[in-house]
């Protein structure tokens, strides 16, 4: 016995440092809570019901406490107010992944610049404008253009294709991800008829950011950047990985205060998949009850927030997005992209949808959340009450 765990620990040491993981203690072992403690669980899962918002020790308390059993109560909580908000309805939102070169390196991600067992590819914007086209026939009036930091998009390619997206259909809205950039580079692509901007916060803990991060990334960059994206009028937002190595439920518990303070319009929550190409090889990944723990949570914090239901959720189990739907999610991004391209946006491994048509995931994804009790909102989704600020043009 005592042979083979060593033997365990020296196979695990020779694939790389391999991290427990150190959230959802109760979660992980399946453990199950004291009356009293279950009790206390539920009064703070009704407070944030009520206030929208917990001090520092009682998220630790609830996140340290989760069982699978009580995490039915925190969904079904988290399902009423999204019920209040949206109803049962999904937006749907067309993604386009435009380029998979990227000039960062996320230790996590399978497209940053150091790996090199993918091919790269990048879309004309002709060929992004093409997409579009087919997205909209089949009902979508978000676009979702998502990539890697690539410098090949100046200012003025996207503001050209912007432009002629927005001339073309008045009636759509579009979602840029496509990193940090300067706070100018921000407007002038909002003054070209940019309406959403979608850049992860990653983690609030700046001891993690640097785990996850080279030392080139900047903690602080980025939130300048969020709020630079809110001061000039987008809808926000952020987002975080669950499970990512070395990541600690005081860890999250900071998401959890930075999301109610940035108050962003969206939060993208979605669990670590560990990529084998990468310098984080050989860690354990997120899994699917804690995200949906806190894809729940984010809906009681921030009532009104788009939460989408993400496709690494859908990676983990064959009704993962079908889940965070009844967990407070009520957003879900069908792949528009080339489907030659798919398979190379790769920034986790087995991702789904990669050998399926724009048209095929449309159904599908329609097919799903009618199973579930949604219905499919084909407007444009924007966040409840959200009025645009005037362009600068
Ligand atoms: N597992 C899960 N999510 C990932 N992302 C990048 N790499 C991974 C991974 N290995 C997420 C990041 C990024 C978003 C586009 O995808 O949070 O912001
Ligand atoms: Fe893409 Fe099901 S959502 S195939």
């Amino acid at each position: 016995m005592l042979q083979s765990s060593f033997l365990m620990l020296w196979y695990s040491k020779l694939r790389g440092v391999r991290h427990m993981n150190y959230i959802f203690p109760k979660l992980k072992k399946n453990s199950s809570n004291t009356v009293t403690e279950q009790e206390k669980l539920h009064d703070l899962i009704n407070e944030l019901y009520e206030h929208e918002q917990l001090d520092r020790e009682d998220y630790l308390y609830v996140l340290n406490n989760m069982t699978e059993e009580d995490s039915s109560y925190l969904f079904s909580r988290a399902f009423e107010k999204k019920e209040f908000y949206y109803g049962n309805k999904v937006y749907l939102r067309g993604l386009i992944e435009i380029s998979n070169y990227c000039k960062m390196g996320c230790k996590y991600c399978g497209i940053n610049y150091k790996v090199d067992t993918v091919e790269r590819y990048r879309l004309t914007k002709d060929e992004i404008i093409h997409c579009c086209e087919e997205g909209y026939h089949l009902g979508y009036r978000t676009f979702v253009l998502q990539g890697g930091e690539d410098s090949f998009y100046t200012d003025d390619y996207l503001v050209e294709m912007l432009h002629s997206l927005k001339l073309k259909h008045k009636d759509i809205r579009i979602t840029l991800s496509l990193g940090e950039r300067s706070k100018e580079s921000y407007q002038k692509l909002y003054d070209a008829g940019a309406d959403r901007y979608l850049l992860r916060h990653e983690t609030a803990s700046r001891r993690l950011y640097n785990h996850l991060h080279p030392s080139f990334m900047s903690f602080d960059n980025r939130r300048v950047c969020l709020n630079n994206l809110k001061e000039i009028g987008y809808q926000v937002g952020g987002g975080m990985m669950i499970g990512s190595p070395t990541q600690t439920n005081e860890d999250l518990v900071e998401d959890l205060l930075y999301l109610k303070e940035l108050n962003p319009h969206m939060v993208g929550v979605g669990p670590y998949l560990c990529h084998s190409d990468t310098e984080l090889r050989g860690n354990d990944s997120g899994t699917l009850l804690e995200s949906l723990v806190m894809v729940a949570l984010v809906r009681l914090i921030l009532p009104k927030a788009l939460l989408p239901s993400t496709t690494a959720l859908g990676t983990l189990s064959a009704i993962g997005r079908e889940k965070a739907l009844k967990a407070g999610a009520n957003v879900m991004m069908p792949n528009i992209s080339p489907s030659e391209n798919r398979i190379k946006y790769e920034i986790y491994q087995n991702k789904i949808c990669t050998t399926d048509t724009s048209g095929q995931c449309r159904n599908c994804i329609e097919g799903r959340i009618i199973a579930f009790d949604h219905e499919i909102d084909l407007g444009v989704g924007d966040y409840v009450g959200f009025e645009r600020k005037n362009r600068h043009d």
